[in-house]
């Protein structure tokens, strides 16, 4: 079937240009990533409007929404989400509402109810008798509040009677009926003028063509074409059955068929109709005097009225029916993307008038979709602490469930092939019950003919090491230990309130303290000094302070806290306890054996005997310990120590260790540490170049031993 070309328009067939303003929004917004644990295999993040410069930003969103209505209205396209959009108007909206400093003249006057134009060749243009407008919306519940305020201050009343209704999502009309017949039905178009698409509702099913006897001389009647949910299954069930790609929005499927040139289409498609409003009246009987009697005459005529209507005087009791029709909608059979807020009296309403937009008694309220729409710009790759590779979809920002979202996990090679997720397909984004968002299907029915599958990319992004995926394993690993991508998430795990709880140190701070090599392992962090936090680092003097006080506190986290912040691939929460149970201290778990450790999770105590099998990691618990990072199992009381009581002297140059670090260390396990041979030292450790104490300690027949002698003096 034939669609004129505005059909695309509605339908929302997005073209696939990535639009300079994508670029200059993602500059123009404050970013933010947080990484939940390896193990949940998900990172989003979070997108806030948050701008330095209001005015700026304003005339930008203003600019790029009057670009997206020209596109959507004038050029049949549109390179945005519906979502994305409304996340655009809904920053207006905000920015609008903080008046004069904003450079603006205020809420009043919002653009963000702007009319747009839905006219479509082929179809005539016809004058409206009076203006079509739209409604200002309302995002949240304080938007909400703010314009029931505005309403109670406008009319010196409180205690208002306020009408709730569905907002209806499909596309607008106007059906004027004269002398009882129907003569015309017309879109909204520009709100003057609207285009004559009388033929096309002529099909619709539930439409009378005559009011009864009494109606008056000439009505306009204001309400909604849409699909009900059982037809658009039932569509969809047939497209599938024939090999076409599924309608994606019913609102699309709405507005696009009743913008059909054929009429015998439009039959097909079943759509339905409702009235919630009035334009002209001329004749008797009198205007009805209240929504709720407006509501009741549509009904009498035996036109499809709205059922889901609640009454309400405060603004806590429209809250209240808000949040149940919210609650309701997926269950009402019909599309509603939020409720309509209407003054009752008709009097007020006249009172309080409208903009050249917008009724100034009337509101939407969008509900957050359960399930967005948005465009998938690229698929990178995040490395996880043990090495796990994550693809990430990066989107276009989109807003659900009150946060922002411009990208969201995709788990593993296998999600993406399964779904066959290609760059530049829009995506389905649901957070049903959920706190992240995951893309959960495509939308094939815009996907471009030039979108190409998917190819996981073969190397590390962060070292360039050859990728390994197992046989018959979903997961796919970057196999350096030392790759500093997986290094800057160690430490960002190490600092999370999981394991250290170090608070002040976050990814960009450890990502530059990384990539100047002052942070090679975790034990780094004890080592960290002032003024290279400052350089390295740009901390500022107390900001550094702060965080060495934080760094020292951090030195009492638990045995099991520990094992579990050492990412070791395959050692969870639940082992490192166990064993943290069992074991003395840090290196009595580290020397154990095989046996020792599998008690309980043999996998487990596999992967510590490789990861203890590398000295580089056995150097780890060394420094931590000699750090002073020696958690004690409670279960062990006043077990002494390697060096209780013993007497050590140290001379020449220790490599791994500086004389502080050694000393440290020995005294942590019970030693005291001398300046000078006597017969009362128990042991020398002598280091690179060590002179007259080493020959004064063998002449007195003391131990003597060397750096690595005394490491492994220290873990037995
Ligand atoms: S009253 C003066 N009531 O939502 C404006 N509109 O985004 C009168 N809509 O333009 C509109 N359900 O197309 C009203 N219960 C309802 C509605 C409703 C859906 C649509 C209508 C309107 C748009 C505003």
């Amino acid at each position: 079937m034939a669609f004129p070309r505005s059909f695309n328009s509605f339908a929302k067939n997005r073209v696939a240009t990535l639009a300079p303003f994508f670029i200059a929004l993602t500059l123009s917004l404050t970013v933010s990533a947080f990484a939940l644990p390896e193990h949940a295999g998900a990172e989003i993040t979070l997108v806030n409007s948050n701008p330095t410069h209001p005015v700026g930003r304003l005339i930008l969103l203003r600019a790029e929404i009057a670009r997206h209505d020209d596109l959507y209205f004038r050029h049949n396209a549109s390179d945005i989400s519906d979502e994305a959009y409304d996340s655009l108007k809904r920053e207006l909206t905000q920015l609008e509402q903080t008046g004069p400093q904003s450079g603006t003249s205020g809420p009043t006057e919002s653009t963000t109810a702007s009319l747009g134009n839905d006219h479509t060749e082929g179809f005539a243009s016809v004058a409206h008798r009076q203006p079509m407008l739209s409604l200002k919306k309302a995002y949240t519940e304080s938007d909400l509040r703010a314009f029931i305020h505005r309403v109670e201050q406008s009319t010196g009343r409180h205690e208002l009677s306020w009408v709730i209704e569905p907002k209806f999502d499909g596309i607008a009309v106007s059906l004027t009926y004269e002398n009882g017949r129907l003569l015309r039905a017309l879109t909204r178009g520009d709100g003057k003028q609207g285009d004559d698409v009388t033929k096309n509702v002529l099909t619709l099913p539930t439409l009378p063509r005559t009011l009864p006897q009494g109606s008056p001389k000439l009505v306009e009647l204001r309400g909604e074409v849409f699909i009900n949910d059982a037809d658009f299954a039932r569509l969809n069930a047939q497209r599938e059955e024939a090999g076409e790609p599924l309608f994606a929005h019913p609102r699309n499927l709405a507005a696009g068929t009743l913008k059909t040139l054929d009429s015998r289409e439009v039959a097909k498609r079943h759509l339905s109709i409702v009235f919630y409003g009035l334009g002209a009246w001329e004749g008797i009987p009198a205007k009805p005097a209240s929504q709720q009697a407006l509501h009741a005459l549509i009904k009498a005529w035996n036109l499809p009225a709205v059922d889901t209507i609640t009454m309400a005087q405060t603004a806590d009791e429209v809250c209240g029916a808000v949040i149940r029709l919210g609650r309701q909608r997926t269950a009402l059979g019909f599309p509603t993307d939020g409720a309509v807020i209407k003054i009752n009296d008709t009097n007020l309403q006249q009172q309080l008038g409208a903009s050249a937009e917008a009724p100034r008694w009337a509101i939407a309220y969008k509900f957050q979709p359960g399930r967005v729409s948005t465009r998938l710009r690229a698929i990178t790759l995040q490395v996880g602490r043990t090495g796990i590779i994550t693809p990430v979809a990066e989107l276009d920002p989109v807003e659900i469930g009150g946060t922002t979202i411009g990208r969201a996990s995709l788990y593993n090679a296998e999600a993406i092939t399964r779904r066959d997720l290609r760059i530049g397909d829009w995506v389905f984004l649901e957070k049903a019950g959920e706190i992240i968002p995951r893309v959960t299907g495509v939308d094939i029915s815009h996907r471009s003919p030039t979108a190409v599958p998917f190819i996981f990319p073969q190397t590390c992004p962060a070292c360039a090491a050859q990728l390994v995926r197992n046989e018959g394993e979903a997961i796919t690993r970057c196999p350096q230990r030392d790759c500093l991508g997986q290094l800057r998430r160690r430490i960002e795990h190490y600092v999370s309130p999981e394991v250290a709880c170090i608070k002040g140190i976050g990814p960009a701070l450890i990502a530059s303290l990384v990539a100047g090599q002052r942070l090679k392992t975790v034990a780094d962090l004890y080592r960290l000094r002032r003024d290279e936090l400052m350089n390295t680092g740009n901390v500022s003097e107390v900001n550094a302070q702060q965080l060495l006080a934080q760094i020292e506190q951090s030195k009492n986290t638990s045995l099991p806290r520990l094992i579990y912040g050492l990412s070791i691939p395959g050692v969870g929460r639940t082992a490192a306890a166990e064993w943290a149970g069992r074991f003395v201290d840090l290196p009595h778990w580290a020397e154990a054996t095989r046996e020792e450790l599998s008690k309980r999770d043999s996998v487990a105590a596999d992967a510590v005997i490789l990861f203890f099998g590398r000295p580089e990691n056995r150097t780890l618990i060394d420094d931590l310990v000699m750090l002073g990072v020696h958690p004690k199992n409670g279960n062990h009381p006043g077990k002494i120590g390697k060096l209780t009581n013993i007497t050590v002297v140290l001379t020449g140059t220790l490599h791994s260790w500086t004389r502080a670090e050694a000393k440290q260390q020995i005294e942590a396990a019970g030693g005291h540490v001398a300046d000078s041979v006597s017969r009362h030292t128990d042991l020398v450790v002598a280091g690179e170049g060590a002179g007259s104490k080493l020959a004064e300690a063998q002449s007195l027949g003391i131990e003597v031993l060397n750096e690595n002698e005394l490491r492994k003096r220290l873990r037995y």
